[in-house]
């Protein structure tokens, strides 16, 4: 009986810290960005065939902005609740036109300074073409991301500029 009792509570532990460590998971998971095509627009560029980069990032990108990251762009410190997208789309060229074609992925730069204290306060994450559940970043990823965005000291680890 004690026995029975025993391994019954020690279950009732594993699947507590079991659902524990799922709730963290969630907690810590930044949610897709809706609505990001109605925020502000920073920048665009063109990566060419010339690009090291070309097969990862090879056509445009558009990065946007929320309010609250605007307010970073302005003083060079971007405050919690801050958003960044980066939109990466393939282009497709028809007699001299360049146009967008299909989503890459999306790149995205949350601020929550003591949930992403490991990597500057920002939380990074991508999701896949035009999925909101496909994610792509893990967390030794994210630290990958933040090894190159924490460069940008002066401008708070973002690397695009608001042009006036
Ligand atoms: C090797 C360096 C490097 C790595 C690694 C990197 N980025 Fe970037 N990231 C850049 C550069 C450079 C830009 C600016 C691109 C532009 O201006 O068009 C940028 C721009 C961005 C932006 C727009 C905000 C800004 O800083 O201008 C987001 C969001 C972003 N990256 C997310 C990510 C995520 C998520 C990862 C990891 C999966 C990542 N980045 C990894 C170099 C990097």
């Amino acid at each position: 009986m004690i026995k029975r009792t025993c391994s019954f509570v020690l279950t009732l532990c594993l699947l507590s810290l079991a659902a524990l460590s799922l709730w963290a998971k969630t907690e810590d998971a930044i949610p897709y960005p809706k609505g990001y095509r109605y925020w502000a627009h920073v920048s665009s560029a063109l990566v060419g065939p010339q690009s090291p980069g070309f097969a990862v990032n090879g056509g445009i990108h558009h990065i946007y902005a929320n309010e609250k990251a605007l307010e970073g762009y302005r003083t060079g410190q971007f405050p919690d609740g801050s958003a960044l997208v980066a939109d990466f789309l393939e282009t497709k060229e028809s007699a001299g036109l360049t146009t967008e074609s299909a989503r890459r992925r999306i790149d995205v730069m949350v601020k929550d300074s003591k949930r992403y204290a490991a990597t500057g306060g920002w939380g990074f994450e991508q999701f896949r073409g035009d999925s909101q559940t496909e994610r792509l970043v893990t967390a030794e990823g994210a630290a990958k991301c933040y090894a190159c965005h924490s460069k940008q000291k002066e401008t708070d680890a973002v690397f695009s500029k608001f042009r006036k």
